[in-house]
């Protein structure tokens, strides 16, 4: 296929099955498209003489730290298949940056999240919690599951380091520049500031001046409690450093690609009665908002 496209200077490889949790029940799915494919990929790029590949890699690689924020030089250990694939990867482009055949950035992303002018965040099946939260505010879903209250975090909810895309895009950049000179990186690409799942139903609600129903639910397998990116290689090696990924703004600008997406969201909310119904729920009301699938998740913590 590569052949196909001619002749390439540089390949961004962000194509994967993303998802943690699939990848818990069905592991060969990850190994075959995330693995398999990719080093056949890899081999079509040699063929037609591309030098340079940017790899989407993933924080996943790192698996359940329980010190944050976790640099580059941070053993990985991924949990999942998913970040196990990411890291397989990794391993096969060492070998052909080492040997000459290919010069190559794994970036690994924290929790890539915003929109831009014309491109909002979605997922088939959507599974992030960004546009979720925005899908309830919209009216196109009826409540947020959360999953899990009892992490060992802050408010019992997970922790993510959310970067805004266009600080991404920047990074990718950057990269393709930075590989004129190196054969190999491996990069974090976060803010080193993580927010809980609550955080952002919170930011989602103040920025739309909407509540959301929030549930929560059992935990979700293969999802570590915390993932902060730490580590200075981005701005050593890229310069690069986040200027647009502070929770407010990533949500704002999410919001605003949600609303150039679906600029009759209150005619939805209004045809679902959702505007008539009672008033739904903060998401710091976990007592109220948890759901009877979530009685045994949730318990005060010592000195909560
Ligand atoms: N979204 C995040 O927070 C995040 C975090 C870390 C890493 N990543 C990585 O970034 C990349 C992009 O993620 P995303 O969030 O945009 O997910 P996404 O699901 O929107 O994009 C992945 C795309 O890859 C396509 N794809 C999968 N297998 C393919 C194949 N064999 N051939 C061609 N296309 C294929 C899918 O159809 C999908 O359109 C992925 O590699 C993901 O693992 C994302």
């Amino acid at each position: 296929m590569a052949g196909a496209l001619g002749p390439l200077d540089a390949c961004v490889h962000f194509a994967a099955r993303i998802e943690p949790s699939e990848s818990m029940r069905v592991p060969e799915r990850y190994s075959v498209n995330n693995v398999a494919a990719s080093l056949r990929l890899f081999e079509s790029l040699i063929t037609i003489g591309c030098e340079r590949l940017l790899f989407s890699s993933s924080c996943a690689v790192y698996g359940n730290q329980t010190q944050m924020p976790i640099d580059e030089d941070r053993v990985p250990a991924p949990h999942s298949p998913y970040g196990q694939s990411k890291l397989m990867v990794e391993d096969a482009l060492g070998w052909l940056a080492r040997r000459g055949r290919l010069r190559s950035a794994s970036l690994r992303y924290f929790n890539a999240a915003g929109g831009t002018a014309g491109h909002l965040e979605r997922h088939r099946p959507e599974t992030h919690l960004i546009p979720i939260a925005l899908e309830v505010v919209t009216g196109r879903r009826d409540h947020l599951d959360i999953f899990g209250g009892d992490y060992p975090t802050r408010d019992g909810t997970c922790v993510r380091d959310y970067v805004h895309v266009s600080d991404l895009a920047d990074a990718h950049a950057r990269a393709i520049d930075a590989l004129g000179s190196h054969d190999q990186l491996t990069v974090n690409l976060g803010t080193g500031t993580g927010s809980t799942n609550l955080e952002v139903v919170d930011a989602v609600s103040a920025v739309t001046g909407r509540p959301i129903d929030v549930r929560v639910v059992q935990r979700r397998p293969g999802d570590p409690a915390e993932a902060v990116a730490g580590g200075s290689r981005a701005a050593d090696l890229l310069g690069w450093a986040p200027e647009r990924s502070t929770l407010r703004e990533v949500v704002a600008d999410a919001w605003t690609a949600s609303r150039a997406q679906w600029p009759s969201a209150s005619v939805v909310l209004a045809l679902r009665g959702s505007i008539e119904r009672e008033p739904l729920r903060s998401a710091r009301g976990l007592a109220s908002a948890m759901s009877p699938r979530s009685d045994s998740v949730l318990r005060p913590r010592a000195g909560s």
